[in-house]
């Protein structure tokens, strides 16, 4: 790993700025400057191109940490900066949302003025069933303009909305509508993946059924339907309504109201080194604040006439960011798109960046490798032409898909930013400013302005150019997270505990600097695992794995995958009786499924190994450093500390 890192490190390639792009570019060298001489100040001014019922006079509250507030006595309305304002600036004819169903030909346009009634119209229905500030209201959806609607809607009313991305299964929903006490659940009967009808209300029903008296179907009063697939689905008359119902019949007129600064906005649970998903809580002033900054500086959105796509779904933070709440904060016009890449055909993203002249592509390193793998004769069978900024985000992108990324989809012009930032932080947080930045296959940079990141050692002290340590974040920021849902301990323990003397923001991630002071992220320190730049926790799958009957152990790694970055390996002990009547190869298939119906498909283990034995230490901790050796297919390491030494060549035996 780390010879490889050093060669990494010794990457010569620099691209400057193309001159045109720089002449045009929303972010100047300046910004730096400016954030160095008053950090907050530089703060307040980007807050200020928001709309602000009232004004706030204070920037940052830092009196109590770790729990931040910012712009605290100011009021806003989130959905009214996303809608109305552009409206009333006379925008309302642009198009918000080129959306575009995975069925061929399906597709609509939504202008500005139609989003906002609609979400009118919704925030009018969600009043009617009773809906305050502060309740919870959980989003369930397919990437249809609909969902977006039900966010604003729900931001607009204060309610503070749990989108849950629409791979999960029944299970994994019900935990986490049960977490946060959701008072409604928004859904669809289903939506389109891989040209198939993927059925979305049906798991609502099972994660709201009763089992054994508690549960989520206490809190929840209601269950909104959007028709979007036509498929079958179960009703309860009492519970259940259809949006085609209530949402057009309900009143237009809704005028949005001024809510404080830090009332939540939205919880998004994310996967933490235990079983349990944390639910991070995000606020409304400062989250806009960096969501809409770091889209006009790191994107460099010009509103009126670019088309933006950022691909992800909005069940992840990107989605959150930089497909509803920044775009729309800057009153771009942008692509939705509800289906999966390869589907009807391989070349359908860049298709769609055809049909729509999109020019700026925002994705992660995952998809660009798998059509790397498809060859560049897919792509070049479309007109890019249009696209003249490329981004990255969710893990490290290698230099060879940089470059490939460069020359075959951005033309070799299109500048790239490798944006790197978390669930917990909001928006981005370190990247390149595209116009300004010389920018570096494979590192992600610099600090935005306004930023303040370091590599420290185990101390917390400053690690220095060409070496490697921890990545800290040294002084809030507006789009922080402010703690995780219903447990303020574990927010604490999480993040601040590891640099409590130092008040350090620990992200989780090992990092080092280049000898420009440039940062090259290098995965994970913890149990937590990266599979297409979604975050899977080793524990919660190995909690499902042993939720199987068969299963006595289970340790899971997170090994690397030239396509999906890291790959989910499970190493698992079958109960003595399993053993005798079942296959391996049977048992593994059993519970790849397994896994997939408990949390869902994401986390469906790559392989499944059966072993007699799993390597532990005298305290029995797993060493999985040990079998993350065996899954890389790697000479295995230092095994002194096990108790049993023998037992790694015995795996290493079973699994070849
Ligand atoms: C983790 C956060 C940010 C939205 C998507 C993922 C990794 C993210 C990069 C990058 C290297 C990256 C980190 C981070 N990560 N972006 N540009 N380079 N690593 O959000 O699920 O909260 O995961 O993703 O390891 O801690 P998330």
């Amino acid at each position: 790993m780390s010879s490889q890192i050093d060669h990494l490190l010794n990457e010569t390639r620099r691209f400057s700025p193309p001159e045109e792009f720089a002449a045009q570019a929303n972010a100047t060298a300046e910004l730096y400057d400016q954030a160095r001489a008053d950090r907050e100040g530089f703060w307040a001014e980007q807050a200020r191109a928001l709309h602000w019922h009232t004004p706030f006079t204070q920037v940052l509250d830092w009196s109590n940490p770790p729990f931040a507030q910012w712009f605290a006595d100011g009021e806003l309305n989130v959905a009214y900066n996303c809608l109305d304002r552009h409206v009333e600036a006379g925008n309302g004819d642009r198009v918000a949302l080129l959306w575009e169903g995975e069925p061929d030909g399906d597709s609509r346009a939504v202008t500005y003025a139609e989003l906002t009634e609609e979400v009118k119209r919704l925030a009018n229905v969600l009043l009617g069933l009773g809906v305050e500030p502060g309740d919870r209201i959980a989003i369930y959806m397919p990437m249809i303009p609909e969902a977006i609607a039900a966010m604003l809607a729900s931001a607009r009313i204060g309610a503070i909305h749990s989108v849950i991305f629409g791979g999960f299964s029944a299970d994994s929903l019900r935990s986490r509508i049960d977490d946060a006490g959701a008072k409604i659940v928004i859904t669809a009967d289903g939506g389109y993946r891989k040209g198939r009808v993927s059925p979305l209300k049906p798991a609502v029903d099972m994660a709201l059924a009763d089992r054994n008296g508690s549960g989520p179907q206490e809190s929840v009063e209601h269950v909104l339907v959007v028709k979007r697939t036509g498929n079958e689905v179960p009703w309860r008359e009492d519970r259940d309504l259809w949006w085609h119902d209530v949402v057009p019949q309900a009143s237009a007129d809704h005028e949005a109201q001024p809510f404080p600064a830090e009332n939540p906005l939205f919880i998004l649970y994310t996967s933490g080194t235990t079983g349990k998903p944390k639910g991070i809580l995000h606020t409304s002033g400062g989250y806009l604040t960096q969501a809409a900054f770091t889209n006009r500086v790191a994107h460099d959105i010009h509103p009126e006439t670019d088309v933006f796509w950022c691909t992800a779904d909005i069940g992840w933070v990107t989605g959150h960011t930089y497909v509803t709440y920044g775009p729309l904060a800057n009153g771009a016009t942008q692509v939705l798109y509800e289906g999966t890449p390869d589907t009807p055909h391989p070349g359908r993203w860049w298709e769609i960046i055809e049909k729509y002249g999109v020019t700026i592509l925002y994705t992660a390193p995952t998809a660009i490798r798998s059509f790397m793998k498809l060859g560049r004769a897919i792509p070049k069978q479309f007109d890019l032409s249009s696209l003249r900024l490329l981004g990255s985000v969710g893990e490290p992108i290698n230099p060879e898909a940089w470059m490939w990324y460069r020359k075959i989809i951005g033309g070799k012009t299109a500048p790239i930013i490798d944006t790197w930032w978390q669930t917990e932080t909001g928006a981005m947080m370190v990247s390149a400013l595209p116009g300004v930045t010389e920018t570096k296959p494979g590192s992600a940079q610099v600090p935005l302005p306004g930023i303040s990141v370091d590599v420290v050692d185990d101390d917390g002290v400053h690690v220095g150019n060409g070496n490697g340590g921890l990545l800290v974040i040294k002084e809030p920021w507006p789009s922080m997270l402010r703690g995780i849902w219903g447990d303020p301990e574990r927010f604490k323990e999480t993040y601040w505990e590891k640099f409590e003397k130092q008040g350090f923001y620990f992200a989780g991630d090992g990092a080092r600097l280049d000898d420009d002071g440039d940062v090259w992220f290098l995965g994970r320190v913890d149990d937590v695992m990266n599979v297409s730049g979604h975050r899977l926790s080793t524990t919660e799958i190995e909690s499902a794995l042993v939720g199987n009957d068969a299963v006595a152990e289970a340790a899971v790694v997170g090994a690397s995958d030239e396509t999906t970055g890291q790959a989910v390996v499970a190493f698992v002990i079958i109960k003595e009786s399993y053993l005798h009547e079942h296959s391996p190869e049977g048992l593994a298939g059993t519970l790849r499924a397994w896994v997939g119906e408990m949390i869902g498909p994401i986390a469906r283990p790559r392989d499944v190994y059966i072993v007699g034995e799993l390597p532990k230490t005298r305290s029995g901790k797993i060493m999985r450093r040990l079998l993350r050796d065996v899954a890389e297919g790697r000479e295995v390491g230092d095994t002194t500390t096990l108790a049993d030494t023998a037992v790694m060549s015995v795996i290493s035996a079973q699994v070849k």
